[in-house]
């Protein structure tokens, strides 16, 4: 009956929440580029008022970064309901090419399409309409109770999409203070358009960015060419050789740590019924491209990948230019899965290129940590008391499934502070993330709230 309530309240009061998710999205708050360093401070600041407005005790906490958000609220007291933490990101991607955006980024609407309405700008679905989807469901529930269903401590951090730098500091620096009893994370999908999901694996990260230099400064190619060796071709052989012909990653050591799916994992991936096809076709694409003999859902959640972000080198602006390039370059990046060490595979990569260079050939990195992947427990109840609360919500069951992505944090929520962590999030396939013309259905936006009134009535009654 109060759970009715809350729904009734998120339904009358869309309208007024969809306003408020454009009012955020109308912060450029882009964490990797110093310039919009101000904006992430705003939209922090834009945060923490709209926690207060909740009756939660919210402040800004610097950090050598951008800041987090953190924030408590007591539930009913002696309810014996679990204390939970509440995990999203208020920084987004940046937004180039910019030219590619049928709008101003950061000038959000929602627009009347065939497939409903949509939710357009900058952070929609990463992350901002995701955690304002948490946030939403606590007002609603507030607004009828008057408080909030149990103890909830919220975590927002504003460094995500820059690789969280000071995250692991600030976690163990106040460790006693986000110690709750599971986290929520925010910042997944929905297994299809229709079928909502607890993720229960994420890969993990691993990038290098490397400059190879052969001749001391660019040759013209008519006089040097034939003799001298071109940092090109060596850079586009290194590459060349990382996978062999069925799709394996040839680095020595590489598949150390990488399990092979249970039985039980396996048919239940083969239960959910992937159309790989479709999503490949969504995309202009026809087949996949992993290892042979590996289910297309494997490829994306449960086998490691190597792919080049980036190359560059020589000349490339208009008209012919014969030039011998003195470097050239890559920025290349793994996803890691099971125990895989970031470290090794590092290791092994840096070998496997220093073996390849010819003589008098020298290699430099630019480079960040890595972040290995994580498998979550879902012994803890909780889960199946959420299953079945999003499986209320939606059309179809809810399901369990991987993710392609990496999301550190809930690794650190694990060896830091010694908690599991839920995620589940409503993006779709097709909200183009990272990309120009990012959006949120207003059906994720809508569910998406109604989905976490209906967890949070769940797991508070215990
Ligand atoms: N929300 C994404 C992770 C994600 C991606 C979830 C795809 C579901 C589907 C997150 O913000 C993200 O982009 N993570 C980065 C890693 C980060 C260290 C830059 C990623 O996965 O590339
Ligand atoms: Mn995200
Ligand atoms: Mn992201």
């Amino acid at each position: 009956m109060s759970l009715d309530a809350v729904l009734a309240r998120l339904d009358s009061d869309l309208p007024a929440a969809t306003e408020r998710l454009l009012d955020l999205l109308r912060i450029p708050s882009i964490s990797t580029d110093p310039a919009y360093k101000a904006e992430c401070d705003r939209a922090a600041d834009w945060l923490v008022k709209d926690l207060q407005s909740l009756g939660v005790e919210a402040e800004k906490r610097p950090t050598p970064g951008h800041p987090m958000v953190v924030g408590h609220v007591d539930g009913p007291k002696g309810s014996g309901a679990p204390h939970l933490l509440f995990y999203g990101h208020y920084d987004v991607q940046p937004v180039d090419p910019l030219d590619l955006w049928d709008r101003d980024p950061f000038d959000p609407a929602v627009e009347e399409t065939d497939k409903g309405q949509l939710i357009r700008g900058r952070g929609a679905a990463d992350d901002k309409g995701q955690l304002m989807t948490f946030l939403e469901a606590c007002r609603a529930w507030k607004a009828v109770h008057g408080e909030m269903p149990c103890r909830i401590t919220f975590f927002l951090e504003g460094e995500e999409e820059s690789g969280s730098p000071s995250l692991v500091p600030f976690m163990k620096e106040n460790a006693e203070e986000l110690t709750s009893d599971i986290a929520l994370i925010c910042d997944t999908g929905l297994f299809e358009s229709s079928v909502p999901a607890i993720t229960t694996m994420l890969r993990g990260l691993l990038g290098e960015d490397f400059t190879i230099t052969g001749p001391s400064r660019d040759l013209h190619s008519g006089m040097y060419g034939g003799i001298a060796m071109n940092p090109i071709r060596v850079l586009a052989k290194i590459i060349a050789g990382l996978h062999d012909e069925t799709g394996r990653i040839t680095l020595p050591g590489f598949y150390d740590g990488v399990p092979e799916l249970s039985e039980e994992i396996l048919s239940q991936w083969q239960g959910l019924g992937f159309d790989h096809e479709a999503f490949l076709g969504d995309v202009g694409l026809k087949a996949p491209a992993g290892e042979d003999g590996r289910l297309p859902l494997e490829m994306i959640w449960s086998r490691p990948t190597c792919d080049v972000n980036g190359i560059w080198g020589g000349y490339t602006g208009d008209g012919f230019k014969t030039v011998l390039p003195s470097k050239a370059s890559a920025k290349i990046s793994f996803r890691l899965v099971g125990t895989q060490e970031p470290a090794a595979i590092r290791e092994s990569f840096r070998a496997y290129v220093q073996d390849n260079l010819p003589e008098g050939f020298t290699v430099e990195y630019r480079t960040e940590k890595g972040s290995p992947a994580s498998q979550m427990s879902i012994e803890d109840p909780a889960f199946e008391k959420a299953r079945q609360a999003l499986s209320d919500e939606w059309p179809r069951a809810a399901a369990y499934i991987g993710c392609g992505g990496s999301i550190p944090i809930a690794g650190y929520f694990k060896t830091i502070l010694g908690m599991d962590s839920m995620l589940i999030g409503f993006g779709k396939d097709d909200d183009q993330i990272h990309s120009p013309n990012e959006k949120y259905d207003m059906e994720s936006f809508h569910k998406g709230m109604r989905s976490w009134a209906r967890v949070l009535d769940a797991l508070a009654r215990g």
